[in-house]
């Protein structure tokens, strides 16, 4: 966690622990109505569906972090999402607004694969080993906000999943080559979208305390360098499982989001970022079927709201992504049950500094458009 936060993770009074959904439900909503426009919620596509009915907004993390940056006058951004959405949303929030988290122990674990000081430590090892070479960071929005803050700094940006390939293309055109953390598929992904080869980028481990592994002469050569970081949910996909589903199926698309390895993206149809795979789904026609790699708690949703079309996951038994499925109906009503009674509880507040550097980074990200 790379800022301040007050309240409880998630601890929650009895009352609602031992409360029934339904009970839940309306006083949740009697909360809700209550906090009238003083609030704006945005829901990440991947929250349960307990949640995910309350948000004003849902979306992408691009679109949640323009949304949240855009004309609300609402006093109170409730994120149903995870830390590290909740922190851009501070950094790019008015003065006068302040972020909320129902659950302040909504990590995720691709964002936890690069710290700051581990990060640090490769651009200065990077720095002294190419001498005269200009390498723009990049770090993909799954990143702390000092990382972000790291990145505004030293000239870099922000992207996300929807906007990857641009953000390549203007780091390319900035500098000699790329330092883009945390997410070593992402990255492969996005090379091979500027048609480069898969084994084109290097990968710096950071368990490897010398150049992440790497040699002097390869980093003198790289365009794009990628931190050794994946995501559990969508390491969990792979080429086998479009297979079988092309084996049984031999008409249905494979989509997927591209997070998932190499191997995966390659066997698919298409890839793209949630806001993506979505809108494909509603393109489809009627009576076609999609399989789709990415969170179960979407593609669920996807299935049900498209009972025309046979849409499911590429792994069916796959666990959705615990950490966004930390926030549930028991911590929402505990959470707008509190604002409404003028406790402004489990704030997430980035720090001044960080804010500023932080904003520089998101702002370059916005600019790509
Ligand atoms: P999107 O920006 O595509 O919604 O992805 C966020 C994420 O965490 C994917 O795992
Ligand atoms: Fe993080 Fe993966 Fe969960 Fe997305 S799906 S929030 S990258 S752990």
């Amino acid at each position: 966690m790379t800022t301040t936060a007050t309240g409880p993770a998630c601890a929650l009074p009895a009352t609602e622990t031992a409360a029934g959904g339904e009970e839940l439900w309306e006083r949740a909503w009697a909360a809700r109505r209550a906090l009238g426009p003083r609030a704006v919620i945005l829901g990440h596509h991947y929250q349960r569906d307990e949640v995910i009915a309350f948000a004003d907004v849902t979306g992408d993390s691009y679109l949640l972090a323009r949304r949240g940056a855009a004309a609300t006058e609402a006093e109170l951004i409730v994120f149903l999402g995870v830390y590290f959405m909740a922190e851009a949303a501070d950094v790019l929030k008015q003065p006068h607004q302040r972020v909320v988290l129902p659950d302040l122990g909504a990590g995720c674990h691709l964002a936890e694969t690069a710290d700051i000081y581990t990060v640090r430590d490769a651009w200065d090892q990077m720095a002294a080993a190419l001498p005269g070479r200009k390498v723009i960071p990049l770090t993909y929005m799954n990143s702390g906000a000092d990382l972000k803050a790291f990145v505004g700094a030293h000239g870099g940006a922000v992207c996300t999943s929807g906007n990857a390939q641009k953000a390549f293309e203007w780091a390319l055109s900035e500098g000699d080559a790329i330092f883009f953390f945390p997410d070593e598929h992402l990255g492969r992904n996005t090379a091979c979208r500027l048609g480069m080869d898969p084994s084109d980028p290097l990968v710096w481990n950071p368990r490897i305390a010398e150049l992440g592994g790497l040699t002097g002469d390869a980093l003198s050569e790289a365009e794009i360098v990628l931190w050794k970081g994946f995501c559990n949910v969508h390491t969990a996909f792979n080429v086998r499982q479009i297979e079988e589903h092309r084996a049984a199926d031999p008409g249905v698309r494979v989509i997927v989001h591209p997070e998932c390895p190499r191997p995966v993206v390659e066997a698919a149809d298409e890839d793209g970022s949630t806001e993506y795979i979505i809108r494909r789904c509603e393109e489809l026609p009627a009576g076609s079927s999609a399989v789709i790699g990415t969170d179960w708690n979407l593609v669920n949703r996807l299935r049900l709201r498209h009972p025309d079309k046979r849409i499911s996951c590429l792994k069916e038994d796959i666990c959705p992504c615990v950490t966004m499925n930390r926030i549930d109906l028991p911590k929402l009503t505990w959470c707008l049950e509190s604002l409404a009674a003028g406790d402004v509880v489990n704030v997430v507040e980035v720090d001044e500094e960080m804010r500023r550097q932080g904003r520089l980074a998101l702002d370059r990200m916005l600019a790509l458009g």
